[in-house]
C-alpha cells in the first residue's frame, strides 16, 4: 500500500530510523515506523490512508508538517524529508525541504539513518550513505557527521548514544565519547521530559549500569542525577572505611534487573540509597553512620521526581516508600528476627511487602561469604515468617 501510494503521488519515499535498524538486528516487534517522503509526508499519509480498508484517519502535525497513520496496532509517521540548521538554543530548529541525503544527514547516528526504498521500481534497495549496516555488524554507535555537529543540532543525543549503548551492547566511537566529554553541560538545554524517556530505557536495558557507567564517565551524571554521584568515593577516618555507595548502587540496579522489568522498580534500587550522600557522619567510638538516611533519601526522591518533571503519582509513592523502608529487612536480618519486627514490616510495607523483599535481596552486595550467607539464610527466615 504504502509502495502504490508513493508512485500514485509520485513522490520517493523510504522506511528509515529505528525500524530499518531493528529488521537488521532482528530485534523484536516494531510498534512504529517511520516513512519519510521526498515530498510532502502529509500528502503521502493522506493517499495511502484512502487505500486502506475503513480509510483510517490521518493526524495532521502542522507545525512540524508530520501526519500519523494507525495501521492496525502499527504507528506510521510521515515526514517530508528535511534539511534542518539548528539555531543556537536548539529549540526551534529552521526546517527546509531538502533529499533523502539531507534528511539522512540530519540524523542522530549511522546505524539510524538507514533507508529502504518503498517504490516499486526500486523497492527494498537499501540507502546506507554512512556504512551503517557495517557499524550494525561490528556494534559500533557513530554519528553521521562529526559529532561535535550531530551532538550539538540536538544535544540529547549524547544520551541517546549512550541509551543505544546500553540496550544494544554496542560500544560508542571514541570520537563521540571525546565530544560528549567535553560538551556534558550542553544537556543543560534538553528538555527533562525528553531526558527521562531515555533514562528510562537505559534502566529497562538488560544490564542497566552499563548505561549509568558511561553516563557517569561522560559526566553527564552529575548533571542530570547528582544525588547519585554525590554518593561515589570512599572517606577514610582513623583507618575506618564505608562502601562508595554510588558503584553499589549500580551492582544493586543490575541485581534488581535480574528479578523485574518493572521500571519504578528499577528507579527504587537506583535511588535507594540517595539520602546517605548528606546523612554521613564519622563518629570516634562507633565508625561511619547515615542516620536517617531513609528518611532524607525519600524526601530527596520527591525532589529529584519534581526536577524531572516525572508524575508525582502513585508511582513515586511507591518509589518513596521502598527507599523509606530499604534498610528495614536488612536491620531485622542484622538484629536477629523477631515476631514483632516482622510484623511492623509487614503493616508498614502493605501491598508492596514482595517489592521490598525483592529490593532488599539485590541489595546484599557484600563480597564477604559468611555475611553473605547469613543473610541470605535470615532472609529466607524473614520471608518464611511473613508466610505464616
Ligand atoms: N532521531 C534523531 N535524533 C534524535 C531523535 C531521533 O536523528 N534526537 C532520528 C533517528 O533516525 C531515529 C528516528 O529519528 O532512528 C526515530 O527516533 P526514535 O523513535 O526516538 O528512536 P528509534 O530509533 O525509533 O528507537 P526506539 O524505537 O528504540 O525509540
Amino acid at each position: 500500500v504504502l509502495s502504490e501510494a508513493a508512485d500514485d503521488i509520485n513522490v520517493e519515499a523510504y522506511v528509515i530510523g529505528g525500524f530499518v535498524r531493528d529488521f537488521f538486528l532482528k530485534r523484536g516487534k516494531a510498534e512504529d515506523i517511520d516513512v519519510v517522503a521526498v515530498g510532502s509526508g502529509i500528502e503521502l499519509a493522506k493517499k495511502v490512508s484512502e487505500k486502506l480498508p475503513g480509510k483510517p484517519p490521518v493526524k495532521v502535525f502542522k507545525t512540524y508538517g508530520t501526519a500519523m497513520l494507525k495501521i492496525f496496532d502499527l504507528e506510521v509517521e510521515f515526514v517530508g524529508a528535511r534539511k534542518e540548521s539548528y539555531t543556537e538554543n536548539s529549540r526551534n530548529p529552521e526546517v527546509e525541504q531538502g533529499t533523502l541525503a539531507d534528511d539522512q544527514n540530519r540524523r542522530d547516528f549511522t546505524i539510524n539513518a538507514l533507508a529502504l526504498q518503498l517504490n516499486k521500481k526500486d523497492f527494498g534497495k537499501l540507502l546506507d550513505p554512512f556504512k551503517g549496516l557495517e557499524d550494525l555488524k561490528t556494534q559500533l554507535i557513530k554519528t553521521p557527521l562529526d559529532p561535535e555537529v550531530t551532538f550539538s543540532d540536538d544535544p540529547l543525543r549524547m544520551i541517546r548514544a549512550i541509551r543505544f549503548a546500553s540496550q544494544l551492547h554496542f560500544k560508542i566511537d571514541q570520537k563521540s565519547i571525546q565530544a560528549i566529554k567535553d560538551h556534558a553541560e550542553r544537556i543543560d538545554i534538553v528538555s527533562k521530559e525528553r531526558i527521562v524517556t531515555e533514562l528510562n530505557k537505559i534502566l529497562e536495558s538488560e544490564k542497566p549500569s552499563v548505561g549509568f557507567k558511561l553516563l557517569h564517565d561522560t559526566e553527564l551524571l552529575q548533571r542530570i542525577l547528582p544525588e547519585l554521584t554525590h554518593l561515589e568515593g570512599i572517606d577514610e577516618i582513623d583507618g575506618q572505611k564505608h562502601k562508595d555507595n554510588f558503584w553499589h548502587t549500580l551492582e544493586v540496579v543490575d541485581n534488581i534487573s535480574l528479578e523485574t522489568k518493572d521500571v519504578w522498580l528499577r528507579w527504587a534500587a537506583l535511588l535507594h540509597d540517595i539520602g546517605k550522600a548528606p546523612t554521613k557522619r564519622f563518629h570516634k567510638k562507633i565508625g561511619w553512620t547515615f542516620h536517617g538516611h531513609e528518611f532524607k533519601g525519600s524526601k530527596m526522591v520527591y525532589q529529584l521526581f519534581k526536577r524531572l518533571k516525572l508524575p508525582l503519582n502513585d508511582k513515586m509513592k511507591l518509589v518513596q516508600k521502598l527507599v523509606l523502608l530499604s534498610s528495614r529487612p536488612i536491620a531485622i536480618v542484622d538484629d536477629d528476627v523477631t515476631d514483632s519486627a516482622v510484623r511492623r514490616l509487614i503493616f508498614d510495607a502493605g501491598d508492596h511487602l514482595d517489592d521490598l523483599m525483592m529490593l532488599c535481596e539485590a541489595d546484599i552486595t557484600t563480597k564477604n561469604p559468611n555475611r553473605y550467607k547469613k543473610y541470605h539464610n535470615n532472609f529466607k527466615v524473614v520471608r518464611n515468617r511473613i508466610q505464616e
